[in-house]
């Protein structure tokens, strides 16, 4: 009975660090096993089994979470069943999975989050054992609120890639819209960044610094590029191992990612929870690791605006500004049709309170330009995103911009509303079968007033005395109109946005 165990204690101390003992049982499952080409979600590379004490135990190496640990093991010799946390999905939270041997073939089946598993390994040699094995990043910092850095004093402004071009974005593309930027006129409406979104990122080189991918040949030639329009440049990463596309995160090399982006001028990140949420799954936990972030951009040397993305979970509202952020997002991703951002700018974003100069809630990027909604219903993203204080990333593709979207964009008036100095975030004051008054207290004594119209059908808004007495002037139209004018036609869908008139 001893012989087997001392055998183990041996094989223990002289295999390299990862790599499980398999000879103290019979049992055809134990040992490493190792995955080549495994599909990218959740990207299982390796499959550890040992027996302590006849219980099983075991992990699973992914590319997405790190080590995933194997729970209620059980094996009868030819097949090895376990459960995992499935952490993404709370109607289920465990899912099971199944493992066998057939010829030297392991067969390894299962289900996480969205995607099933049908993978066929190998035994690992050491050395792949060792190239697969997760190292754990060291403990999070304790928390430290920073000085204010002066930055994002009205909201942010500019252009993303994410909501026309997903991951299919190069350096040429991110060119053509810093040059869309300036020649649409839209830089000198207010939009200055050109943020990369995910799909930029290639592999860590040996040293472990983060490289772009064979689409953006050069970042600093790129950053240069964008300044010399006088323009920002924006980045994307995660403080998971991997990001929303599935590409390279900062997990583990958070201070040396910041180092890069400052090396090569970038201006603002956008720092993405994903995979992340597998490490960091409380509010202590994500709270101290967008810190971790913000701590390092600042260590950095270079001024870089901090758009949190974390999906407005623990309250990010409350400590945003906390952890070094300018921006934080409060909703789940924006589509481009009504319903869906509708919910996000009448529902979702109004529930967080706090933003003003240096630290903005954000609704998520627009979709002004993308053709998913009417002009009415643009007009009425707009308008919400503006008396919310929203910071404005327009995300169509810049170069085909048409004449009503850009005379939308562009509308300085508008634009001025949500640039406000001030910095309030206006929110609703009368709603009522469908129908909305919101408005925005701004710098100097006026505010801003807006009337929605979420029904199917056409209807009339009245202003109240009490809620703005004097004269209004119509925003979108650009007119002030007659004195008497309380009443205003809302086409179904649509938006009129107003504000008072001194004297
Ligand atoms: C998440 C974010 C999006 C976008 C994608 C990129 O879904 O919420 O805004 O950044 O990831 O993969």
């Amino acid at each position: 009975m001893i012989r087997p165990v001392i055998a183990l204690m041996l094989l223990m101390l002289v295999a390299p660090p990862g790599a499980y003992a398999s000879a103290a049982a019979p049992d055809p499952l134990l040992g490493s096993w190792v995955f080549d080409d495994p599909p990218s979600y959740p990207g299982v590379t390796m499959m550890q089994v040992e027996r302590i004490d006849g219980a099983i135990r075991g992990t699973l190496t992914t590319r997405w979470y790190g080590a995933i640990a194997m729970r209620d093991a059980t094996s009868d010799g030819r097949t090895l069943s376990f459960t995992i946390r499935n952490l993404n999905d709370r109607g289920h939270p465990t899912r099971r999975w199944t493992a066998s041997v057939d010829g030297g073939v392991l067969h390894l089946t299962g289900d996480i989050w969205y995607a099933h598993t049908a993978q066929a390994g190998r035994r690992g040699s050491a050395a792949e054992v060792r190239a697969r094995t997760f190292h754990p990043a060291g403990p999070l910092p304790a928390l430290r609120a920073p000085a204010d850095d002066g930055l994002a004093r009205t909201p942010p402004m500019g252009w993303s890639s994410w909501n026309k071009f997903g991951e299919h974005i190069d350096d040429a593309t991110i060119r053509a819209m810093a040059d869309a930027l300036v020649t649409t006129g839209l830089r000198d409406a207010g939009y200055i960044y050109v943020n990369i979104d995910d799909g930029w990122q290639g592999e860590r080189d040996a040293a472990g610094r983060l490289q772009p991918n064979a689409r953006f040949p050069d970042m600093k030639a790129l950053a240069d590029y964008v300044h010399a329009r006088g323009l920002k440049l924006g980045l994307y990463t995660s403080p998971g191992p991997r990001t929303c596309a599935g590409y390279v995160g900062s997990y583990g090399h958070v201070h040396q990612d910041a180092a890069t982006f400052a090396a090569w001028g970038v201006d603002y990140l956008k720092y993405d929870l994903c995979s992340g949420e597998w490490f960091y799954d409380d509010a202590d936990s994500v709270r101290r690791v967008y810190q971790e972030m913000g701590a390092a951009l600042r260590a950095s040397g270079r001024p870089i605006v901090y758009s949190l993305c974390e999906y407005g979970r623990f309250d990010v509202a409350d400590w945003g500004r906390a952890v070094g952020g300018h921006l934080w997002r409060t909703t789940g991703d924006i589509t481009d049709d009504y319903k869906t951002m509708s919910d996000i700018g009448f529902v979702r974003n109004p529930r967080f309170p706090h933003a003003g100069p240096g630290g903005w809630n954000d609704p998520d990027m627009l979709e002004v330009g993308n053709g998913g909604m009417s002009e009415d219903e643009y007009r009425t993203h707009l308008t919400l995103w503006a008396i919310q204080a929203a910071p404005l990333m327009m995300g169509h593709d810049l170069r085909q911009t048409s004449r009503t979207a850009l005379a939308m964009l562009a509308n300085r008036e508008v634009v001025a509303v949500d640039q406000d100095a001030l910095g309030a975030q206006g929110g609703p004051l009368l709603r009522s079968d469908g129908l909305e008054i919101w408005t925005k207290p701004l710098s100097g004594a006026g505010q801003a007033v807006a009337l929605f119209n979420r029904t199917d059908a056409a209807a009339t808004i009245s202003v109240p005395e009490s809620i703005a007495a004097g004269r209004l002037r119509d925003l979108w139209r650009g007119i002030d109109v007659p004195a008497t004018t309380r009443h205003f036609a809302v086409p179904a869908h649509g938006a009129v946005l107003l504000r008072t008139v001194a004297g």
